[in-house]
């Protein structure tokens, strides 16, 4: 047998992952770069998936969620019922109370609404500083991207290198559709969020999310006042949104 090399390039890595099921590359990871894979989840559907595949087969990677302190009570009831079910605790995030005070003293509740420089602000401090925190001293970034979530998200590949964070990501269900998404969901008994079945398909914090409308586009209830072009909220562009 050849020996795992200690270093891997986008290319190795790839063709090290190329064929394996998605539960296979998973462990295969966490193998490869013990302690140092970490899974990001919203608790939407996506993610749910993702997070039924790590630990109903016990692979060793770590779980956290960004708590905004704007999330939906139903995103809430998830997450607990989450715990529950694997016997878990999801480590958990939270943005620095001092800049959060800042904000809501000078700009009040609602700043998003009125400029894109302002809902990145908020986005800034409420998730893109706090990622930032619990990405630290990780090789791998596992996320619920999909290809057919957005324009943007088509041209992203299964496994991409991070320059910003110096990681790699792995997006499991990159080329999975929706409804493989809830077919899985379903013939596992997987925990997911009611708003799911309200028509809310892609699930954010409760004052920046709504449900869509049929045949309307799956990203349009997310910053549905902002146009289109500037609706990612610096979690997976390489803008700088806020720098900790
Ligand atoms: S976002 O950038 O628009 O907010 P989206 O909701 O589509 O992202 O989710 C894409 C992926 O980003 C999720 O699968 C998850 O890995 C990560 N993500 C989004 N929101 C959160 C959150 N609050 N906590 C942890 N990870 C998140
Ligand atoms: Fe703030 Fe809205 Fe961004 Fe949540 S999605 S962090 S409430 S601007």
């Amino acid at each position: 047998m050849t020996a795992e090399p200690t270093s891997y390039t986008l290319d190795s890595l790839s063709e090290r992952l190329n064929g394996l099921s998605n539960i296979d590359a998973l462990r295969t990871l966490a193998e490869l770069f013990p302690g140092e894979v970490i899974f990001s989840t919203s608790l939407g559907y996506e993610d749910q998936v993702i997070t039924d595949m790590i630990l109903a087969n016990d692979i060793p990677i770590k779980i956290f969620t960004l708590d905004t302190g704007r999330m939906f009570s139903e995103t809430y009831s998830v997450w607990k019922k989450t715990n529950d079910r694997y016997a878990t605790t999801i480590e958990t995030y939270f943005p620095k109370a001092d800049a959060v005070e800042k904000l809501m003293t000078e700009k009040g509740p609602y700043s998003f609404y009125d400029s894109v420089e302002n809902r990145k602000e908020c986005c800034g401090i409420r998730k893109v500083e706090p990622l930032n925190r619990a990405l630290k001293g990780n090789k791998i970034w596992i996320t619920g991207i999909r290809a057919d979530q957005s324009a943007n998200r088509q041209a992203m590949t299964q496994l991409e290198w991070d320059e910003s964070h110096q990681l790699f990501k792995f997006h499991p269900l990159m080329d999975w559709t929706f409804e493989q998404v809830t077919q899985y969901v379903k013939d596992h008994h997987v925990p997911y969020n009611p708003l799911h079945d309200r028509g809310f398909v892609s699930i954010g914090c409760q004052p920046c999310t709504r449900a869509i409308q049929p045949g309307e586009d799956f990203r349009a209830g997310r910053w549905w006042w902002e146009d289109n072009s500037k609706k990612e909220c610096g979690l997976h562009t390489h803008e700088e949104v806020f720098k900790a």
